[in-house]
Formats: C-alpha cells, sequence, structure tokens
C-alpha cells in the first residue's frame, strides 16, 4: 500500500470515533518502532517529521525508509505528515519528497517564534491549501500559538500570556471557512516538549500540572462537528519514564505532561490527531542510559539501540490503545493521492 492521504485516515477517524497518534520520527529505530507498533496493534497510523528532522536525515533517508516501511506493512494505511511547516517553500519540498499531508503553521512568522497576525495566518493557510489540494495532499494549519519554545517551536509565552493566544472558537470558523483546510490545530494551554506547565504554585513553589482550555474544544466541535481537530504538545511525560532516565544519571527536574484522560476527553469532541514526541524520546533515552550505567563495558550501538527502539514501541503500542487506533488498520480500503485529487475538485 503506498502512503495514505492523512485527510483519509482522519474521515475514518471521526467516523469510528477514535483518534490518531502522529508520532515524530528522526530515524530508522522510531520509523521501525512505529510500524511494529501499528502491526501488532492493527492500527493507522500518521508518522511525522519536523524541519528539524528532515534536516537530520537529509530527507532522503527520511523518505528511503518510509518507502521501506509500507513495504514491510502493506496492510497498515499510514499518512506521512510534514510537522510545523513554516513556508509555502517548505511544505512544496516536503510535498515533493512524498509527503502526503503537510502542516502549515500560520500561527508563527518563517521563524518559527513570533505570532502572526490574523490575516498572515489565514492568507499562508490558504496559499498551501491552494498548492496542495489539487496534488491530493492534505493540509493542517494552526489557530492561536502553544506556549513554551523548548523545542524552537513555540512563541515562548509565559503561563500568562497562553490565555490570550488560545483558539478562538468563533475565529476557528471563520479561519476553517476562508482557509479550506483539512485539520485545524488548537492552542488549548499545551506545548512542546518535557516542561509544559510554567506553573507553579504560589505558596510551595512547587510545579502544577498545565492547565488546559478543553471547553475551547467541546465549543469548537459544537460549532463545527465535522472539522477534524489536532492536539500539538500532547505527550503524557509519564514519570516511570522520567525516573528511569534519572536513576541512570539523567538529571530532569519533576514535571507534568498531558494526561491520558484529557486526550481521551478531547478525542470524544472531535480531536482526530494527537501529536506526540517527547514520550517516545524519553523512552529512548532511559533505555539508552540504562545500557550504559549496567554494561559498561558495551560500546556495539546495536547493544542499545535495541532496547531503545523497544521502549519506544512501548510507548506507541500504549498511546495507539489508548487513542482508540487499535483495531481499525483494517476497517477500510486506502486511496491514493490521485483518489485525493478527484476528491478535492
Ligand atoms: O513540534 C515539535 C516536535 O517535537 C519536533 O521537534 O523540531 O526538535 O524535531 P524538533
Ligand atoms: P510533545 O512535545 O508533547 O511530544 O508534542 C509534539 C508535537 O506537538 C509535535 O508537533
Ligand atoms: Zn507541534
Amino acid at each position: 500500500m503506498p502512503l495514505v492521504p492523512m485527510r483519509q485516515i482522519l474521515d475514518e477517524a471521526a467516523k469510528g470515533g477514535y483518534g490518531v497518534g502522529a508520532f515524530n520520527v528522526n530515524n530508522m529505530e522510531q520509523i521501525q518502532a512505529i510500524m511494529q507498533a501499528a502491526n501488532d496493534t492493527n492500527s493507522p497510523v500518521i508518522i511525522q517529521a519536523s524541519r528539524g528532522a528532515l534536516k537530520y536525515s537529509k530527507m532522503i533517508y527520511l523518505k528511503k525508509l518510509m518507502e521501506a516501511a509500507v513495504e514491510e506493512f502493506p496492510h497498515i494505511p499510514v499518512a506521512m505528515h510534514l510537522d510545523h511547516g513554516n513556508s509555502l517553500d517548505t511544505c512544496k519540498q516536503a510535498i515533493a519528497l512524498g509527503f502526503t499531508s503537510v502542516m502549515m503553521d500560520g500561527s508563527l512568522s518563517e521563524d518559527g517564534k513570533t505570532p502572526n497576525t490574523y490575516e498572515q495566518n489565514v492568507d499562508i493557510t490558504r496559499q498551501v491549501v491552494e498548492y496542495a489540494h489539487p496534488l491530493g495532499v492534505t493540509v493542517e494549519g494552526e489557530l492561536g500559538c502553544l506556549g513554551g519554545i523548548e523545542d524552537g517551536h513555540g512563541a515562548g509565552l509565559s503561563a500568562d500570556e497562553v490565555d490570550a493566544h488560545l483558539t478562538d472558537p468563533e475565529q476557528a470558523e471563520d479561519f476553517v471557512a476562508k482557509t479550506g483546510l483539512d485539520a485545524l490545530a488548537v492552542a488549548i494551554g499545551t506545548s512542546h516538549g518535557a516542561y509544559k506547565s510554567g506553573r507553579k504554585d504560589p505558596e510551595t513553589g512547587e510545579m502544577l500540572p498545565p492547565k488546559l482550555a478543553m471547553e475551547r474544544i467541546h465549543e469548537i466541535h459544537k460549532r463545527m462537528p465535522n472539522c477534524h481537530m489536532v492536539m500539538h504538545g500532547s505527550s503524557s511525560v509519564p514519570k516511570e519514564l522520567v525516573d528511569i532516565i534519572n536513576q541512570y544519571g539523567g538529571n530532569m527536574p519533576d514535571t507534568f505532561g498531558i494526561p491520558i484522560e484529557q486526550i481521551q476527553d478531547g478525542i470524544k469532541h472531535g480531536v482526530r490527531k494527537v501529536n506526540v514526541d517527547t514520550d517516545s524520546r524519553l523512552a529512548i533515552t532511559g533505555a539508552i542510559r540504562k545500557v550504559f550505567v549496567e554494561k559498561p563495558e558495551k560500546f556495539d550501538p546495536r547493544d542499545y539501540l535495541k532496547p531503545a527502539r523497544e521502549a519506544a514501541y512501548q510507548v506507541y503500542v500504549d498511546r495507539m490503545k489508548a487513542f482508540g487506533q487499535a483495531g481499525h488498520a483494517g476497517d477500510y480500503e486506502a486511496i491514493t493521492l490521485e483518489d485525493a485529487k478527484a476528491y478535492y475538485k
């Protein structure tokens, strides 16, 4: 099966009332772990690469790895998605490489930091839709800004500023109508990376969990029941994974992620794509650290990359089950970009 347009995966998820994990990749081990997890849980899946990932993997390697992935598991619907595209050119490059979906993150300007105006966001997102749809390629846009800047994607908003940049449901309706996008990333108080909160108890100084505006998702779903929403920054940052890192020489302070129950609540209300990167990074780092500490005589990369791949695999399996995509790989006949071209016409 060739790579599937992401739109179909989202449409089917909406029909089935489940969410689909969109997992970030940079290398072979992550791709193999995701595909094995999708196979073992019988899940459709979205694999995504950031601009940083494309640079790291030199693009062509990622393309070939994805070809290998669909060849090994032809019964699994897989979409290949560009995460946080910052310009029409970046989106064009990904499409030329064979990506079946792109995100134009027009919430920020090309530097990936400075918030765009609403009009700028509409304008650039619409340009990408006009380019991508005739090629059958899916487009995700973002309205509102995520907090944080840990991995270079975000406006670096303080906990107080985040409130002013949450997605406005009324504006969301206008944005979807004006751009014609397929999936809408919403800002509801999540941020990328392992340190999502930025909120401290004023009395004890202890970190507090991030405050999420789930009611905005509910409201957008009420206004646009057919709109596929995307939750970025959705790693749960499980304490057990952070503990392994710290047990083997790491130094990560206490932190909070997004509880699975809140993601599941989002899925009940129209969230179809759930972005997870950090949890796989944590699992991989913990597994590698463990080998380094317990078996310091080892120097063959396979001795630590194999456990790393297994640890990431477990994260993917758990998320696929929790988001509800497990069991749905065989529900439908996958379409091609050619079919999607006709659909958009
Ligand atoms: O969108 C954020 C993802 O975690 C990708 O991060 O740019 O470090 O690859 P990255
Ligand atoms: P996390 O950092 O929470 O895994 O979020 C990843 C993400 O949103 C990628 O776009
Ligand atoms: Zn993101």
